[in-house]
């Protein structure tokens, strides 16, 4: 795994550059990611380009032996050409212009700004496409960020009814797959189609499922027009773009297919406070993190491409609900857990916290004085870590399959937001906690598509399959390794009705149930089955000639299965979920490891990584064959043994 950091020449005087560069390089670091919101900078009025500052910067990078990240400036257009073209602008639900003075103000769907992304990529390309330090592109910055995935634009409202004429052929077949009979909800003509906005109560969730998928395919066009760009202008170099945590808003599998790397964003702290953690939660892991957060994101977008960090926590960060200092030796088991996940790099952002603006309380690498900030001085700490774990043969490059697959749907996670059901209903928060139920078993997680092989796998689990594609039933049918299916899974058709068989619809080639009565339940409610688990938030009634492995109070059934496929029609409470996975990870003949609620661990080839996110030192077999660390490991420490 390299190291490497966000870097912002345009920040800070030319003078300081190639001191910068110097001590990047003494710290361990060996790629620097430059550039992504440098519009203004690089053309500061109409066709008055200044690329000179830039080759200077790169060089200067290049001459300390740096690789450089590239990044198109697109995030952020500069105030001229808002003037100019105030189409470029998204608008919002209220149909609002989105306003200037931050980033991300631009509409997917914006004519204007299609033209001009294509006009200001390829300037930067034809000035930088073959520069020698340049070893990777990154697309823009962070698409949907600040919820700009949807705009309510006039171009948007013509590509969307564009892409329904596409996608239905005939209003008649929009309208009965969409139901819309439904209190008069018919249209005559694809011209009459609106965008799902403004209106007295709950719009047709066809309709909104439809504007999602939609949006989410302008992204992946966005993203396309500058991959073209970069292949074209800048061949042999790579193609990222740098995703986020918790975020859902389009199909990344969509837009990762153009490129090579899957990058993500990884704050631990700032997404643990700002998603709405539990109290409790959140005292626990306040200075770490949850310990599934970045194992589970890794995990994810390892499906999607090959794994960077391009941004990671150095300190506090500025925009959550409070912004703590990570605990002491976070910084390094970040990095090093990022390795054990397969990550290829492992960058922090930002090199020099800059003291104006709006991230001016975000740290970085290094206080605004230029002197040490604490996460240096870990990030020291790590290169000798990866000296010693190269020496002992280390290989964290993921070639293996785990041994289970979760299959991720973005589109059904979209689904069930869109109609829960169900206040306390979390669809990204459901699939983490049964995630975090096979890591606390000791066992490693594949997060695949709903496109992807199953072959090779013990054990796949559904667990917001919604609506399930011929491709994965297909491949269902085929399988003849272990299935765990979770509740909701099936449940809807691919536009969003009750399917013809009930759920778990297309599901019930698999497995003979059907759910006849779904019910979601308050917090306070908690249903015993009589095998001993614990019900909460949802429970399914199922019907049909599949005996129930066991019952609740009032008679519905619990926990079906057949042959090796197990259903589960009710959300468990943890320990009853993590209970009921380590039967179902035994059932598959897979190895487990009961971990503690703080301790996690990952294999790489012939080694074990162990992580403590725990308040305590933990106690492991000093028998054990350590590479780093030892048989006691202490509060943010990790392990590393051959076995
Ligand atoms: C990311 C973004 C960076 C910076 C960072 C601060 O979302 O890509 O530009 O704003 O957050 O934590």
């Amino acid at each position: 795994m390299k190291l490497g950091v966000c870097y912002y020449p345009e920040h800070w005087p030319e003078a300081q550059w190639p001191d910068d560069a110097k001590r990047m390089r003494a710290l361990g670091i060996s790629v620097v990611r430059v550039g992504e919101f440098a519009w203004s900078r690089l053309e500061p009025s109409r066709d008055q380009f200044n690329f000179d500052w830039l080759h200077r910067a790169l060089d200067v990078l290049h001459a300390e032996g740096l690789e450089v990240v590239l990044g198109t400036p697109t995030a952020t257009p500069p105030k001229w050409l808002i003037d100019e073209e105030p189409s470029i602008l998204a608008i919002d639900e209220q149909g609002k212009a989105r306003g200037f003075g931050s980033r991300r103000h631009y509409c997917f769907s914006s004519v204007a700004y299609r033209r001009e992304c294509d006009r200001i990529v390829k300037k930067v390309l034809v000035e930088f496409g073959e520069h020698p330090a340049i070893s990777t592109w990154q697309t823009d910055n962070e698409y949907g960020c600040h919820s700009t995935i949807v705009s309510y634009s006039a171009d948007a409202l013509a590509a969307f009814k564009r892409w329904c004429r596409a996608r239905y052929k005939t209003i008649d077949n929009l309208n009965a797959l969409w139901g819309n009979v439904f209190w008069s909800m018919e249209y005559t003509s694809f011209d009459q189609i609106p965008l799902p906005m403004l209106a007295v109560t709950e719009l047709n969730p066809a309709h909104r499922l439809a504007f999602w998928r939609f949006s989410s395919d302008q992204v992946a066009s966005f993203n396309r027009l500058q991959v073209e760009l970069i292949r074209e202008h800048s061949p042999g170099r790579d193609v990222m773009h740098n995703y986020m945590g918790n975020f859902t808003e389009f199909d990344h599998y969509t837009t990762g297919a153009d490129l090579e790397i899957a990058a993500w964003d990884n704050y631990p702290l700032g997404f643990l406070d700002r998603d709405g953690i539990n109290e409790d939660d959140l005292k626990k892991w306040y200075r770490t993190g949850h310990p599934d957060s970045s194992a589970f994101h890794h995990d994810l977008y390892r499906g999607i491409g090959r794994l960077w960090v391009i941004e990671q926590q150095p300190g506090p960060v500025n925009w959550a609900p409070h912004n703590p200092a990570p605990l002491s030796g976070m910084v390094r088991l970040w990095a090093l857990e990022a390795m054990a996940h397969g990550a290829e790099l492992m960058s922090w952002f930002r090199w020099r916290q800059l003291p104006a603006a709006q991230e001016q309380m975000h740290t970085g690498l290094l206080l605004p004085d230029g002197t040490e900030d604490e996460a240096a001085q870990e990030v020291r700490g790590l290169c000798a870590d990866l000296q010693a774990l190269e020496a002992a043969g280390v290989n964290t490059a993921v070639d293996a399959k785990a041994p289970v697959a979760m299959v991720f749907d973005y589109a059904g996670d979209q689904m069930l937001r869109i109609q829960p059901q169900g206040i306390n209903y979390g669809p990204l928060e459901w699939v983490q906690e049964v995630y975090t139920a096979i890591r606390r078993c000791g066992v490693d997680v594949d997060i695949i598509s709903p496109q992807a092989a199953l072959e090779g796998y013990r054990l796949v689990v559904l667990s917001n399959s919604v609506s399930v594609e011929p491709g994965l039933q297909s491949e269902l049918k085929a399988y003849s390794g272990h299935v765990l299916i979770g509740p909701r899974c099936g449940s809807k058709t691919e536009e969003y009705s009750i399917p013809d068989n009930l759920p778990p619809g297309a599901l019930q080639s698999v497995l003979p149930i059907k759910v006849s009565r779904v019910e979601s339940l308050p917090d306070f409610v908690k249903v015993p089955a009589s095998n001993g688990y614990t019900a909460v938030r949802w429970r399914e009634k199922v019907a049909g000639n599949l005996k129930a492995n066991a019952h609740f109070d009032d008679g519905w059934g619990f926990h079906y299965c057949s042959d090796n496929i197990h259903y589960l029609n009710a959300c468990l409470e943890s320990d009853s979920l993590l209970r009921f996975i380590e039967e179902r990870l035994r059932g598959a003949e897979i190895d487990t490891m009961r971990c503690g609620e703080g301790l996690r661990i990952r294999r790489a080839g012939r080694f074990v990584f162990v992580f403590n996110y725990g308040p305590q030192t933990e106690q492991l077999d000093s028998e054990c064959d350590f590479v780093l660390g030892g048989a006691e490991l202490p509060p943010a420490e990790v392990a590393v043994w051959r076995l």
